[in-house]
Order: C-alpha cells, then sequence, then structure tokens
C-alpha cells in the first residue's frame, strides 16, 4: 500500500510529536512509529527541563549557554547551543500554555531543582567567584518526560495529525539527492507499506540498546539513524555516548539526577561522599561524564560495594531528605528502587552503577534540523532530523541533564516550522526505482533462510563487548579488538534464522532487522571511538588522558563502506563567545 502526505514524521517521542504540533493545518502530516505514541522513549525522562526562568533565583540564558558549551567539553556547536538556552523559557511557558502540569512553587510559579553542571557566580559581581548549583530544572515530580509526551500527544489530536502505530521503518528513500519517502512494516500484520511524502523528519530517537546497562527502552535501537548510515549519508560524533551516573544495579533503569539535585548523596564502600574529591565546588552534582568516571574510578580502585553475584556497585543515600521530599519529588525512582531492589530509600541507600543513557551524536543536521549530506553543509533536500537521533549539536561532548528535553522541544518547533516553509513550494518528486523491494528482499530473507545463528545470542555478544570495550574508559587496544569483534559479529548475523515464521506481530523479525541496525551503529560508535585520540566528554581514551584542542576541536562524520572500513571526515566546531578553558567544577 501506497500512502501519501505532505510530510511524514518518524518517531512519536518530544521531538516528533512537537514538530507535528507545528506543521501549518494547511498540510497533511503523519507520524509513524514503532509503538503507541505515549510508549515513546521520551516518557521515562524524568528528572527536568531547563530554562532560565528565575522562578527560584536569578538566572539568565546566558549563564544556562555557558555551562552547556562547559558541560560539552567545548565540542557544542556554540550558535546551536545559544538558539536553544535563548528559547528555553519561551519553550517552557509554551508547554504551561499546552496544558503540562509542572510542580509549582508556594507561589504557584514553575518549580525549579538544581541538575548536574548548571551553575551560576556564587558572587554575580565577581566574574572570578567560583561556580555553585543553580536552580534551573523545571519538573514535573520525577515523570517530567511522562506528562510532556501526553501534553504533546493531546495536542497533536487536537490538531488532527495522523498516526500509524507499531509501524516499523525499514527503508529511507533517497534518489538524486532528494529524500522522497520511506518503507514501513506494519507489526500487526508484516504487510509493507510506503509513504511518499514532500518532506520526511526523522526523531527515531537513541540507540542506549547497543550497551548490556542502558537506561534505554527496548524500542532505543537506532533504527532511524542506522537507516541514515545505510543510505550512505554520514553520522556525526558517534563516539559521544553518555553513561548516565546512576542506573539501578545490574538493571541500568534510570535513578533521575533529581535525586542528587534533592540532596542525595554518592557513597563509597567506606560510606565517604566521594564526590567531593572529584569535583569540590559542585560536587554530587557534577556533570554526567565526571560523576561516572569518578564511579568507575572508585570501584577500580577498590572502594566500590561487592554485590551478591560478584559485581559491584556504589551507594546512593537518599535517607537524610525525609519522606515527604522522597514522596512528592521523586517518588518514581524511590518506587523503582523498592520495586526492583527491594530497598527502602527513606531508610537504606540505593544501590547504583553507571547506565549507559544518551547519544551526543547522531545523524547530523544545521539549526533548523535540515539534515546535512556532508561536513561541507549541504544538505539533503526535503530530510530532516530532530531530537536524539540528530546531532545539531547542542551537546558536543558531554549533555546536561534537563538539555534533552528542552533539546526536542526548540528543535522539534524549528523543524516543523522549516518544514512549514519548505511545504510552500515543495513538489512530490516520482520513485525512479521500485519503493517496496529493498524490505521485501530484506524481510523475505530474514523469514526464509534457516542458518543457525541466533539474534538474542549475537545480540547480548555486542551489547557486552561495547559495554566492556567501548564504555566509559577506553583504549587503542580493546577498541581495536571490538572492532574485529563487531565485523565477526555482522558476518554470523548473515547466517540467522528465526523460529516465528508467521505475520501477526512478529517480534522476531523486527528484532532481527534491529539487531542489523544496532551493528551498524555499534560500528559506528567504536570505529569513530578508535580514530579520536584524545579525552573529551564521554569519550575517554586512558591511552591519550588529556583533551587535545589544537587537534580536536573537530565533529567526526564516519560514512558506511561496503569494503569494511567505515570512511571518517571532520568539522570545526562553531565557537561564539565561549573560549575554550579548562574544564573544572
Ligand atoms: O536524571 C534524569 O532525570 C535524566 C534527565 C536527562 O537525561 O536529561
Amino acid at each position: 500500500m501506497i500512502h501519501t502526505f505532505d510530510v511524514v514524521i518518524v518517531g512519536a517521542g518530544g521531538a516528533g510529536l512537537r514538530a507535528a504540533v507545528e506543521i501549518p493545518k494547511e498540510y497533511s502530516c503523519a507520524v509513524i512509529s514503532k509503538v503507541f505514541p505515549t510508549r515513546s522513549h521520551t516518557g521515562t525522562a524524568q528528572g527536568g527541563v531547563c530554562a532560565a526562568l528565575s522562578n527560584e533565583e536569578p538566572d539568565s540564558w546566558l549563564d544556562h549557554a555557558f555551562d552547556t558549551v562547559k558541560g560539552s567539553d567545548y565540542l557544542g556547536d556554540q550558535d546551536a547551543i545559544e538558539i536553544m538556552c535563548q528559547d528555553a523559557p519561551r519553550a517552557i511557558i509554551e508547554l504551561e500554555h499546552m496544558g503540562m502540569p509542572f510542580s509549582r512553587t508556594k507561589e504557584g510559579k514553575i518549580a525549579q531543582r538544581k541538575f548536574g553542571g548548571h551553575t551560576k557566580l556564587e558572587n554575580p559581581n565577581d566574574p572570578n567567584s567560583k561556580r555553585i548549583p543553580v536552580n534551573r530544572a523545571c519538573y514535573s515530580a520525577d515523570r517530567t518526560g511522562h506528562v510532556m509526551l501526553q501534553t504533546l500527544y493531546e495536542n497533536c489530536i487536537k490538531n488532527n495529525v495522523n498516526f500509524y502505530s507499531e509501524y516499523f521503518i525499514t527503508d529511507l528513500i533517497i534518489e538524486d539527492g532528494v529524500c522522497k519517502g520511506l518503507t514501513a512494516i506494519d507489526m500487526a500484520t508484516s504487510e509493507i507499506h510506503v509513504f511518499h511524502a514532500k518532506a520526511i523528519m526523522f526523531a527515531t530517537g537513541g540507540f542506549g540498546r547497543a550497551f548490556r546497562i542502558t537506561s534505554n527502552a527496548h524500542v532505543g535501537t537506532g533504527d532511524g539513524c542506522a537507516l541514515v548510515y545505510q543510505a550512505g549519508l554520514p553520522l556525526e560524533d558517534m563516539e559521544f555516548f553518555q553513561f548516565h551516573p546512576t542506573g539501578l544495579w545490574r538493571l541500568g533503569i534510570l535513578v533521575s539526577e533529581a535525586a542528587r539535585g534533592e540532596g542525595g548523596i554518592l557513597r563509597n564502600n567506606a560510606n565517604e561522599p566521594f564526590m567531593e574529591v572529584y569535583a569540590p565546588s559542585v560536587k554530587d552534582l557534577a556533570p554526567r561524564d565526571m560523576v561516572s568516571r569518578a564511579i568507575i574510578s572508585e570501584i577500580r580502585e577498590g572502594r566500590g560495594i561487592l554485590g551478591s553475584d560478584g559485581t559491584y556497585y556504589i551507594n546512593l543515600d537518599l535517607t537524610h531528605l525525609g519522606k515527604k521530599v522522597i514522596d512528592e519529588k521523586i517518588p518514581e525512582i524511590t518506587g523503582f528502587a523498592r520495586t526492583y531492589l527491594g530497598v527502602e530509600p527513606t531508610k537504606e541507600c540505593v544501590p547504583i552503577q553507571p547506565t549507559a543513557h544518551y547519544a551526543m551524536g547522531g545523524i547530523p543536521t544545521n539549526y533548523d534540523t535540515e539534515v546535512l549530506a556532508d561536513n561541507t553543509g549541504k544538505t539533503v533536500s526535503g530530510f530532516y532530523a530532530a531530537g536524539e537521533c540528530a546531532c545539531v549539536s547542542v551537546h558536543g561532548g558531554n549533555r546536561l541533564g534537563t538539555n534533552s528535553l528542552l533539546d526536542i522541544v526548540v528543535f522539534g518547533r524549528r523543524g516543523g516550522k522549516k518544514i512549514g516553509e519548505f511545504l510552500k513550494s515543495a513538489e512530490y518528486s516520482k520513485f525512479k526505482a521500485d519503493p517496496f523491494e529493498r524490505t521485501k528482499e530484506l524481510k523475505e530473507k530474514i523469514l526464509n533462510q534457516s542458518g543457525n545463528e541466533k539474534v538474542p545470542v549475537i545480540r547480548r555478544e555486542l551489547q557486552q563487548n561495547m559495554m566492556d570495550k567501548c564504555g566509559i574508559f577506553r583504549n587503542e587496544k580493546e577498541l581495536a579488538e571490538n572492532r574485529i569483534h563487531i565485523k565477526e559479529l555482522k558476518e554470523r548475523y548473515k547466517n540467522i534464522s528465526i523460529q516465528d515464521k508467521t505475520k501477526v506481530f512478529n517480534t522476531d523479525l523486527i528484532e532481527a532487522i534491529e539487531l542489523g541496525n544496532l551493528l551498524d551503529i555499534a560500528e559506528s560508535i567504536n570505529d569513530s571511538a578508535l580514530n579520536r585520540n584524545e579525552s573529551r566528554g564521554a569519550h575517554t581514551r586512558e591511552d591519550f588522558p588529556k583533551r587535545n584542542d589544537a587537534e580536536w576541536m573537530k565533529h567526526t562524520f564516519i560514512w558506511k563502506s561496503e569494503t569494511g572500513k567505515p570512511k571518517i571526515e571532520y568539522k570545526k566546531v562553531k565557537i561564539t563567545q565561549f573560549q575554550p578553558m579548562e574544564r573544572k567544577y
């Protein structure tokens, strides 16, 4: 079946839905999603969405921009960061007017809390005074992403957006540099559908499922990024993958940074609050790359706590916060600790470990969400990307907590607006090749082949190796080993077979395609990491422990190559007003 819409948005998380709300009413708009929209991964975002609203104390968007640039380890593009931070207060008020139920101060204003890396000068009149944490994160208890997603979905329904839920994208159709549409499998029937459009936006989310311990939902398999890579377009800064410091031990389920924003403290096996050693000014509210490294360093140096299964964790102490704060401000995550670890957070510490959380890299775009064809700034006509799958780049080497929910609403809206302008003169472009063909081949191959390799086995090996060799600490030897391992897994993947051959909700089929995507994504992360001989943000090379601005103030662009070794080129970082300096907290 072929569907025709002016614009098709893939992904029903915050970026996709915010873009859909912005598409002018005279154009037809469809949103395709692998899950029912309100089950999108945005719904798991917990702690907040930041903006210099100054509701709890004086703040400014320039401080927010400074923190974001510094947090990115100076890899973020400063023109895009300025746009995002300056637009943030407007974006929050807009969400409030759309109906988003924020937590409130006593005076009824939107409440704000502290989050890692968000700071202000201790003495505003002295630019050399130390920087201390500031209340910048607007929140709805610890369910901020959940209520944002519900609000945006309701607004899409009000705007008569068409939804195709449980459709899985399999092919991106770009011919002669023009994006013409895409192909998807209806998961309920396994039928192939073609979507013909003047404009396509990918808002397909991240790829935490490339790692064994992750906070990402099962949907986070990087399908959009993988399709872009498979279509011969580059991915940007894939080596920068964020580990959130506090995932529930062994499970990776997110324990919001809001816990530390509300006063929670990380402690080692001697009950010491060790973050003051690593970040004396902001301590537990240092940026995530630093806190995750600190946790792993404590464990490596023998100060972790030995768990029943022989693995180590660190304690998150919330006991001093009191029942009222825990119940009112962080009810969801403390509920997770009770349910999944049997721990009572009002009385006991919560065992945690860093968890693969967020992709700073992804599909390169300019700050109007137009997808870049290469590292010169050339764009692909009719193709847009926003949210975690995109790399604008506002997060550079390390994202600050609560900047992701901000990113999706600011750039989702900008994308919707830009598409609206584009549609004024855009035409449908005819397909040259049969748009069904590649998906038909892929589907038939997976359903019919009878190899002896199993999808869950290959996936597990990939995820464990990514964790062990391409995780928080990296070095040339292990990255090179992982490179060979990914190649071997790709060979073995050619020989998979699946058990379920039926048509109705064939999750074996979908998981097999997802694994192909994850293998490509892992390759792009690992090769980009192997090439970057420095440490910056979330990319820590033990063999190159220092940041090297002279050689590496540049974004990685990586292209898939059928010959095996992906092509890598670089693009200069955009600096406006914040000169790189040593990153101390
Ligand atoms: O810790 C958290 O609540 C996560 C927020 C984020 O990733 O922005």
